[in-house]
Protein backbone atom coordinates (compact mmCIF):
# COMPACT_ATOMS: atom_id res chain seq x y z
CA UNK A 1 0.00 0.00 0.00
CA UNK A 2 1.31 3.75 -0.77
CA UNK A 3 2.26 5.53 2.12
CA UNK A 4 0.09 8.33 0.92
CA UNK A 5 -2.74 6.16 1.70
CA UNK A 6 -2.35 6.47 5.24
CA UNK A 7 -2.08 10.37 5.12
CA UNK A 8 -5.22 11.83 7.02
CA UNK A 9 -4.35 15.59 7.11
CA UNK A 10 -5.07 18.59 6.07
CA UNK A 11 -8.36 19.89 4.63
CA UNK A 12 -9.04 15.99 4.72
CA UNK A 13 -10.21 15.49 8.47
CA UNK A 14 -12.94 18.60 8.04
CA UNK A 15 -14.54 17.58 4.88
CA UNK A 16 -14.53 13.78 5.75
CA UNK A 17 -16.52 14.73 8.90
CA UNK A 18 -18.69 16.74 7.19
CA UNK A 19 -19.34 14.76 3.72
CA UNK A 20 -18.31 11.24 4.02
CA UNK A 21 -19.18 10.29 7.93
CA UNK A 22 -22.65 11.13 6.24
CA UNK A 23 -22.62 9.16 3.32
CA UNK A 24 -21.05 6.10 4.31
CA UNK A 25 -19.84 5.83 7.95
CA UNK A 26 -22.95 6.38 9.91
CA UNK A 27 -24.90 3.49 9.37
CA UNK A 28 -21.95 0.70 9.62
CA UNK A 29 -20.79 2.93 13.01
CA UNK A 30 -24.45 2.21 15.01
CA UNK A 31 -24.30 -1.08 13.45
CA UNK A 32 -21.02 -2.03 14.91
CA UNK A 33 -21.39 0.09 18.36
CA UNK A 34 -24.89 -2.02 18.70
CA UNK A 35 -22.40 -5.41 18.56
CA UNK A 36 -19.93 -4.10 20.63
CA UNK A 37 -22.48 -2.85 23.35
CA UNK A 38 -24.26 -5.92 23.54
CA UNK A 39 -21.35 -7.57 25.14
CA UNK A 40 -21.82 -5.24 28.21
CA UNK A 41 -18.20 -4.10 28.19
CA UNK A 42 -16.05 -1.99 30.85
CA UNK A 43 -12.96 -0.71 29.12
CA UNK A 44 -13.18 -0.12 25.35
CA UNK A 45 -10.16 0.77 22.74
CA UNK A 46 -10.84 1.75 19.55
CA UNK A 47 -8.48 1.86 16.89
CA UNK A 48 -8.21 3.97 13.47
CA UNK A 49 -10.74 6.20 15.40
CA UNK A 50 -10.51 8.82 12.77
CA UNK A 51 -13.16 11.26 13.25
CA UNK A 52 -14.76 9.53 16.14
CA UNK A 53 -18.22 8.05 14.41
CA UNK A 54 -17.75 4.92 15.59
CA UNK A 55 -16.36 6.31 19.26
CA UNK A 56 -19.52 8.86 19.50
CA UNK A 57 -21.98 5.72 18.55
CA UNK A 58 -20.26 3.73 21.27
CA UNK A 59 -20.94 6.30 23.86
CA UNK A 60 -24.10 6.91 23.30
CA UNK A 61 -24.41 2.83 24.25
CA UNK A 62 -22.04 2.86 27.15
CA UNK A 63 -22.99 3.47 31.08
CA UNK A 64 -21.22 6.16 33.09
CA UNK A 65 -19.30 3.52 34.49
CA UNK A 66 -17.29 2.52 31.17
CA UNK A 67 -14.41 4.13 29.19
CA UNK A 68 -13.44 4.50 25.78
CA UNK A 69 -9.98 4.84 24.49
CA UNK A 70 -10.20 6.25 21.03
CA UNK A 71 -6.81 6.15 19.07
CA UNK A 72 -5.96 6.74 15.52
CA UNK A 73 -2.35 7.34 13.80
CA UNK A 74 -3.07 10.46 12.03
CA UNK A 75 -3.65 13.40 15.08
CA UNK A 76 -5.48 16.27 12.91
CA UNK A 77 -8.45 13.06 12.70
CA UNK A 78 -8.56 13.04 16.43
CA UNK A 79 -8.22 16.71 16.93
CA UNK A 80 -11.54 16.89 15.07
CA UNK A 81 -12.97 13.66 16.64
CA UNK A 82 -12.01 15.41 19.92
CA UNK A 83 -13.49 18.98 19.10
CA UNK A 84 -16.92 17.27 18.68
CA UNK A 85 -17.37 15.58 21.70
CA UNK A 86 -15.42 17.62 24.36
CA UNK A 87 -17.34 17.17 27.56
CA UNK A 88 -17.56 13.26 27.56
CA UNK A 89 -14.89 11.99 30.32
CA UNK A 90 -15.61 8.92 29.59
CA UNK A 91 -13.58 9.06 26.15
CA UNK A 92 -9.83 9.53 25.80
CA UNK A 93 -8.13 10.52 22.58
CA UNK A 94 -4.93 9.35 22.01
CA UNK A 95 -2.49 9.32 18.73
CA UNK A 96 -1.53 5.55 18.57
CA UNK A 97 -0.30 2.71 15.58
CA UNK A 98 -2.78 0.05 15.54
CA UNK A 99 0.33 -1.90 14.44
CA UNK A 100 2.22 -1.13 17.89
CA UNK A 101 -0.50 -0.51 20.26
CA UNK A 102 0.79 1.15 23.71
CA UNK A 103 -1.22 -0.53 26.12
CA UNK A 104 -0.35 -3.66 28.42
CA UNK A 105 -1.97 -7.43 27.35
CA UNK A 106 -5.13 -7.98 28.50
CA UNK A 107 -6.37 -4.29 29.16
CA UNK A 108 -9.73 -3.83 27.27
CA UNK A 109 -13.16 -5.89 27.11
CA UNK A 110 -13.63 -5.05 23.74
CA UNK A 111 -12.10 -3.78 20.54
CA UNK A 112 -13.61 -1.72 17.92
CA UNK A 113 -11.86 -0.93 14.10
CA UNK A 114 -14.32 0.89 11.69
CA UNK A 115 -12.94 1.03 8.17
CA UNK A 116 -9.54 0.94 9.29
CA UNK A 117 -7.62 -2.35 9.24
CA UNK A 118 -7.73 -2.39 4.97
CA UNK A 119 -5.05 1.09 6.33
CA UNK A 120 -3.07 -1.65 8.09
CA UNK A 121 0.50 -2.65 6.00
CA UNK A 122 0.93 -6.04 8.14
CA UNK A 123 -2.94 -6.53 9.01
CA UNK A 124 -1.79 -10.07 11.29
CA UNK A 125 0.08 -7.56 13.17
CA UNK A 126 -2.49 -4.91 13.26
CA UNK A 127 -4.89 -8.34 14.70
CA UNK A 128 -2.39 -9.88 17.00
CA UNK A 129 -2.19 -6.59 18.70
CA UNK A 130 -5.93 -6.37 18.88
CA UNK A 131 -5.58 -9.98 20.69
CA UNK A 132 -2.78 -8.91 22.64
CA UNK A 133 -4.88 -6.11 24.46
CA UNK A 134 -8.09 -8.15 24.98
CA UNK A 135 -9.08 -9.91 28.32
CA UNK A 136 -9.39 -13.75 27.67
CA UNK A 137 -12.90 -13.91 26.54
CA UNK A 138 -12.98 -10.29 24.90
CA UNK A 139 -14.08 -9.61 21.69
CA UNK A 140 -12.51 -7.65 18.54
CA UNK A 141 -14.89 -6.06 16.31
CA UNK A 142 -14.27 -4.36 13.23
CA UNK A 143 -15.73 -4.00 9.50
CA UNK A 144 -14.12 -3.88 5.97
CA UNK A 145 -15.41 -2.47 2.87
CA UNK A 146 -16.72 -5.18 -0.04
CA UNK A 147 -15.28 -4.93 -3.72
CA UNK A 148 -15.28 -1.65 -5.32
CA UNK A 149 -17.79 -2.77 -8.19
CA UNK A 150 -20.55 -3.34 -4.76
CA UNK A 151 -19.77 0.18 -3.52
CA UNK A 152 -21.45 2.56 -6.36
CA UNK A 153 -20.52 5.87 -5.93
CA UNK A 154 -16.76 4.91 -4.99
CA UNK A 155 -16.84 3.29 -8.85
CA UNK A 156 -18.24 6.24 -10.53
CA UNK A 157 -15.98 8.25 -9.15
CA UNK A 158 -12.57 6.08 -9.63
CA UNK A 159 -13.87 5.28 -13.18
CA UNK A 160 -14.72 8.96 -13.76
CA UNK A 161 -10.78 9.79 -12.75
CA UNK A 162 -9.49 7.10 -14.92
CA UNK A 163 -10.97 9.20 -18.04
CA UNK A 164 -9.44 12.34 -16.55
CA UNK A 165 -5.80 10.78 -15.64
CA UNK A 166 -5.87 8.18 -18.68
CA UNK A 167 -1.85 7.98 -18.01
CA UNK A 168 -1.63 7.31 -14.53
CA UNK A 169 -5.28 6.79 -12.72
CA UNK A 170 -5.74 7.66 -9.52
CA UNK A 171 -6.63 4.13 -7.92
CA UNK A 172 -6.51 5.25 -4.19
CA UNK A 173 -10.40 3.47 -3.57
CA UNK A 174 -10.29 0.41 -5.48
CA UNK A 175 -6.55 -0.34 -3.85
CA UNK A 176 -6.96 0.47 -0.25
CA UNK A 177 -10.81 1.42 1.03
CA UNK A 178 -11.58 -1.32 -1.07
CA UNK A 179 -8.83 -3.49 -1.88
CA UNK A 180 -9.49 -6.37 1.25
CA UNK A 181 -12.69 -7.74 0.56
CA UNK A 182 -11.93 -11.65 0.56
CA UNK A 183 -13.93 -13.03 3.53
CA UNK A 184 -11.38 -16.36 3.77
CA UNK A 185 -8.78 -14.18 3.75
CA UNK A 186 -9.92 -12.41 6.34
CA UNK A 187 -10.89 -15.23 8.63
CA UNK A 188 -7.03 -16.75 7.77
CA UNK A 189 -5.55 -13.20 8.97
CA UNK A 190 -7.32 -13.95 12.27
CA UNK A 191 -6.32 -17.16 12.59
CA UNK A 192 -2.74 -16.85 12.44
CA UNK A 193 -3.09 -14.23 14.87
CA UNK A 194 -4.79 -16.60 17.23
CA UNK A 195 -8.18 -15.46 17.12
CA UNK A 196 -10.22 -18.96 17.10
CA UNK A 197 -13.87 -17.97 16.97
CA UNK A 198 -14.90 -15.50 14.16
CA UNK A 199 -17.76 -14.39 12.61
CA UNK A 200 -18.57 -12.99 9.10
CA UNK A 201 -21.39 -11.05 7.77
CA UNK A 202 -21.98 -9.21 4.45
CA UNK A 203 -24.15 -6.19 5.50
CA UNK A 204 -25.61 -3.60 3.06
CA UNK A 205 -26.59 -0.58 2.97
CA UNK A 206 -27.71 2.99 0.96
CA UNK A 207 -25.56 6.02 0.62
CA UNK A 208 -27.48 8.94 0.40
CA UNK A 209 -26.84 12.88 -0.45
CA UNK A 210 -28.83 15.69 -1.44
CA UNK A 211 -26.99 15.98 -4.99
CA UNK A 212 -23.94 14.23 -6.77
CA UNK A 213 -21.93 16.74 -5.47
CA UNK A 214 -21.51 15.75 -2.25
CA UNK A 215 -20.10 12.65 -2.80
CA UNK A 216 -17.91 13.51 -5.34
CA UNK A 217 -16.61 16.22 -2.67
CA UNK A 218 -16.24 13.84 0.10
CA UNK A 219 -14.84 11.13 -2.10
CA UNK A 220 -12.01 13.58 -3.89
CA UNK A 221 -11.09 15.93 -1.44
CA UNK A 222 -12.19 14.54 2.16
CA UNK A 223 -10.02 10.78 1.74
CA UNK A 224 -6.76 10.04 0.10
CA UNK A 225 -7.90 10.67 -2.98
CA UNK A 226 -7.10 14.07 -2.79
CA UNK A 227 -3.56 13.33 -2.04
CA UNK A 228 -3.54 11.34 -5.39
CA UNK A 229 -5.33 13.72 -7.70
CA UNK A 230 -3.05 16.63 -6.23
CA UNK A 231 0.34 14.52 -6.94
CA UNK A 232 -0.51 14.51 -10.31
CA UNK A 233 -1.71 18.06 -10.68
CA UNK A 234 -2.65 20.50 -7.72
CA UNK A 235 -4.02 23.12 -9.87
CA UNK A 236 -7.08 20.21 -10.61
CA UNK A 237 -8.50 19.36 -7.69
CA UNK A 238 -11.77 21.22 -8.24
CA UNK A 239 -11.64 20.03 -11.98
CA UNK A 240 -11.29 16.48 -10.89
CA UNK A 241 -13.97 16.97 -8.21
CA UNK A 242 -16.47 18.43 -10.85
CA UNK A 243 -15.79 15.47 -13.51
CA UNK A 244 -16.42 12.93 -10.75
CA UNK A 245 -19.92 14.95 -10.31
CA UNK A 246 -20.60 14.89 -13.94
CA UNK A 247 -20.33 11.11 -13.74
CA UNK A 248 -22.42 10.74 -10.74
CA UNK A 249 -24.77 13.17 -12.01
CA UNK A 250 -25.18 10.97 -15.37
CA UNK A 251 -25.65 7.72 -13.54
CA UNK A 252 -27.88 8.67 -10.82
CA UNK A 253 -29.36 11.78 -11.39
CA UNK A 254 -28.99 15.50 -10.36
CA UNK A 255 -31.36 15.68 -7.44
CA UNK A 256 -30.82 13.84 -4.46
CA UNK A 257 -29.01 10.87 -5.52
CA UNK A 258 -29.15 6.83 -3.70
CA UNK A 259 -26.46 4.59 -4.46
CA UNK A 260 -25.63 0.92 -3.01
CA UNK A 261 -23.07 0.21 -0.45
CA UNK A 262 -21.66 -3.66 0.86
CA UNK A 263 -19.17 -4.42 3.90
CA UNK A 264 -18.33 -7.25 5.88
CA UNK A 265 -18.66 -7.18 9.70
CA UNK A 266 -16.37 -9.08 11.90
CA UNK A 267 -16.29 -10.64 15.12
CA UNK A 268 -13.41 -12.18 16.71
CA UNK A 269 -13.20 -13.63 20.28
CA UNK A 270 -10.33 -14.08 22.25
C1 LIG B 1 -11.50 5.28 6.51
S1 LIG B 1 -10.85 6.00 7.95
C2 LIG B 1 -11.95 5.33 9.20
C3 LIG B 1 -12.07 6.26 10.38
C4 LIG B 1 -13.21 5.98 11.33
N1 LIG B 1 -13.05 4.70 11.98
C5 LIG B 1 -14.55 6.08 10.65
O1 LIG B 1 -15.31 5.11 10.65
O2 LIG B 1 -14.85 7.15 10.11
C6 LIG B 1 -9.36 5.12 8.21
C7 LIG B 1 -8.59 5.61 9.41
O3 LIG B 1 -7.50 4.70 9.65
C8 LIG B 1 -6.45 5.46 10.20
N2 LIG B 1 -5.23 4.66 10.13
C9 LIG B 1 -4.53 4.34 9.02
N3 LIG B 1 -3.50 3.54 9.34
C10 LIG B 1 -3.55 3.34 10.68
C11 LIG B 1 -2.74 2.62 11.61
N4 LIG B 1 -1.67 1.92 11.23
N5 LIG B 1 -3.09 2.67 12.92
C12 LIG B 1 -4.16 3.38 13.33
N6 LIG B 1 -4.95 4.09 12.49
C13 LIG B 1 -4.66 4.06 11.19
C14 LIG B 1 -6.46 6.74 9.40
O4 LIG B 1 -5.79 7.78 10.04
C15 LIG B 1 -7.98 6.99 9.28
O5 LIG B 1 -8.45 7.81 10.32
Amino acid sequence: MATIDRVFAGSIPEIYERFLVPLIFEPYARDLAGRLARTGPQHVLETAAGTGVLTRAIASRLPASANIVATDLNQPMLDHAAAQRPNDRRIAWRQADALALPFEDQEFDAVGCQFGVMFFPDRIQGYREARRVLKPGGSFFFNAWDRISENEFADVVTEALATLFPQDPPRFLARTPHGYHDAEKIRDELTAAGFAEISIDAADAISKAASPRDPAIAYCQGTPLRNEIEARDKSRLEEATTHAADALARRFGNGPVEGRIRAFVITAIR
